[in-house]
């Protein structure tokens, strides 16, 4: 195990869309140093089939690992749902590896909700992860799950800040008639908190909208606290992609708030 505090938080995702995730934990833990992979090249996981998304997951956590990563986050939603047992086995006591899935259910699942839904891609809606898990927690609660797998792309294109463009695309996934009875909707893509104030206009406010990126930021706090590895003294942010485009260098900008550099690192 890397036990140093002072080693830092790798986070990973399919591409720059986990900055969100990874921008939370920044906030939340801001003397941590933190190491940003986002895999560009085979960009979208959400796509993929569950064994290539558990290849190119492996080679990441691979390169984490001798970055000497105290703790590994998988950022991305669809390499949650199908990588992280895969990767628990591979890394072993190496790192602690976090998901973004386990977190978010532990909350649910203390919450009243009667009926709860669920937006992600292909890859995660069609793993059934979010309803097994909160099935298992939370029997009393029903699930939906609904793909919604434009969504992630038209956020990477700025059309969110296009609003008639948002609402008609909203309206087209939310009017789902599955949709229709949820108290809550988990935002399960890296994607879309940057939707979630036109998806809560959607709703008129009614529907509670779960935005992981908090709830993972704080689980990786409780968990450094827990076993003794805050650092109180980091400043190292690095981000590296697989694939680098003027357009990737863009979006960096949408999903973390800020300007950062991307390095090119091919592994
Ligand atoms: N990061 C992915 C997720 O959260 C969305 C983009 C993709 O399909 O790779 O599921």
């Amino acid at each position: 195990m890397n036990t140093n505090a002072k080693n830092p938080i790798g986070i990973f995702d399919s591409g720059v869309g986990g900055l969100t995730v990874a921008n939370a934990i920044y906030r939340a833990l801001p003397n941590e140093n933190i190491i940003y992979y986002g895999d560009t090249v085979h960009l979208p996981y959400g796509d993929k089939s569950p064994a290539a998304i558990q290849g190119y997951s492996k080679e990441i956590v691979d390169f984490l690992l001798t970055q000497h990563c105290k703790v590994i986050v998988i950022a991305c939603n669809s390499a949650s749902s199908h990588a992280y047992q895969t990767l628990k086995k591979h890394i072993g006591d190496k790192a602690i590896l976090v998901n973004v899935i386990d977190p978010v259910v532990d909350y649910v699942a203390k919450q009243n909700f009667k009926q709860v839904g669920i937006i992600g891609t292909r890859a995660t809606i069609l793993s059934n992860i979010y309803n097994d898990k909160i099935k298992a927690k939370a029997p009393k609660h029903k699930t939906v799950g609904k793909a919604t797998p434009l969504l992630a792309s038209f956020v990477e294109e700025g059309f969110f800040r296009k609003r008639a463009l948002t609402e008609m695309l909203l309206e087209e996934y939310l009017a789902d008639e599955d949709l229709q009875n949820i108290d809550a909707l988990i935002l399960a893509c890296t994607h879309y908190p940057l939707l979630k104030d036109d998806i809560d206009a959607y709703y008129r406010q009614k529907v509670t909208l779960i935005d992981s990126t908090a709830i993972v930021a704080n689980y990786v706090e409780q968990i450094l606290k827990d076993n003794s590895l805050l650092n109180e003294a980091g400043n190292l942010l690095d981000f590296y992609v697989s694939d680098y485009t003027a357009s990737f260098e863009k979006m960096v900008n949408i999903f973390f708030g800020s300007p950062v550099n991307l390095e090119l690192k091919r592994l």
